[in-house]
């Protein structure tokens, strides 16, 4: 049995506006019933623009009726632009929460109203069309709406996103793909954090992590070594601790100990973290093209 807020509960119990408005100004439907949830919303707008009424029929759980039912009120006397904003989260969090495994629920209340929003500006006419390459046939789901997941909810896993949208929920063929979906938008964060927010770390996935460290050493640490003929390989990350190797005449240097404290440590704690240790790996230092993994 799932945990459910109390509101949840009571639009599930009684929800709002169920139905259809006759000659609306915009209709927008999604999911079907082979995928097991399908909604259906209607608005009507009054003559300043505002959304004054709107209704909504739907197949599906009793998140799917909560949300559904819930979109409704919130909508009611927003502009399109204003209704445009809303997000999945926006809708979740209206209901004091969903449980994880219910979240695509809240994903195909926002998809409804873009549809719905889509529909009337185009004058009626624009059916709502899939945007960007289907990765999971299973569930109809495109690489464009996984990554607007990812984006908007902060997901790390293909569990997740199976969670917030469908994909990988069926077959699971899809699922390597979601994963480099998943990776690409991790590594981006990782960029991001690392030119607008140094020493983040302790917020940050292994991954995340790992990929500041590798972004450091390329841009901070490797060209003054390269400067004297010396380069540096990262070999392993152990939670805290950096685990390197000198190459080049960086190898044969007896002030590698300096250089790996006093150059390689104090970038990493600059950029990256300030709990970061960092340690030679003798073993590859001895055989350069021997590389470990
Ligand atoms: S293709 Fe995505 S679950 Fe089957």
């Amino acid at each position: 049995m799932w945990e459910y807020t109390d509101k949840v509960k009571d639009h599930f119990f009684n929800p709002h506006n169920v139905g259809e408005i006759e000659d609306p100004d915009g209709v927008g439907e999604v999911g079907s019933l082979a995928c097991g949830d399908a909604l259906k919303l209607t608005f009507k707008l009054d003559k300043n623009g505002k959304i004054k009424d709107a209704k909504f029929k739907t197949f599906g759980c009793a998140s799917a009726i909560a949300t559904s039912s819930v979109l409704t009120e919130m909508i009611k006397g927003l502009t399109l632009d204003e209704a445009a904003k809303i997000t999945n989260r926006d809708i979740a969090d209206y209901l004091g929460g969903l449980p994880e495994q219910k979240m695509h629920c809240s994903v195909m209340g926002r998809e409804a109203l873009e549809a719905a929003i889509e529909n009337y500006r185009g004058g009626g006419k624009k059916k709502h069309e899939l945007e960007g390459n289907v990765v999971c046939t299973c569930f109809g789901v495109t690489d464009k709406e996984i990554e607007r997941v990812i984006r908007e909810n902060d997901l790390t896993t293909v569990e997740q996103v199976t969670n917030y949208c469908k994909a990988g929920g069926g077959c699971g063929g899809c699922k390597g793909e979601i994963e480099k979906i998943i990776e690409n938008i991790q590594g981006e964060r990782a960029g991001h954090i690392l030119e607008t927010s140094p020493r983040w770390a302790g917020r940050l996935t292994n991954i995340q992590k790992i990929q500041m460290i590798q972004q450091t050493i390329n841009e901070q640490i490797r060209p003054a070594l390269r400067a004297h003929s010396g380069d540096i390989e990262l070999i392993d990350v152990e939670g805290n601790k950096v685990i390197v190797a000198f190459r080049g005449m960086c190898a044969q240097c007896k002030l590698t100990e300096f250089t790996m404290k006093d150059v390689v440590e104090a970038k990493l704690r600059e950029f990256v973290s300030d709990e970061l240790f960092v340690e030679e790996d003798r073993d590859s230092a001895q055989q350069p093209h021997n590389h470990r993994g």
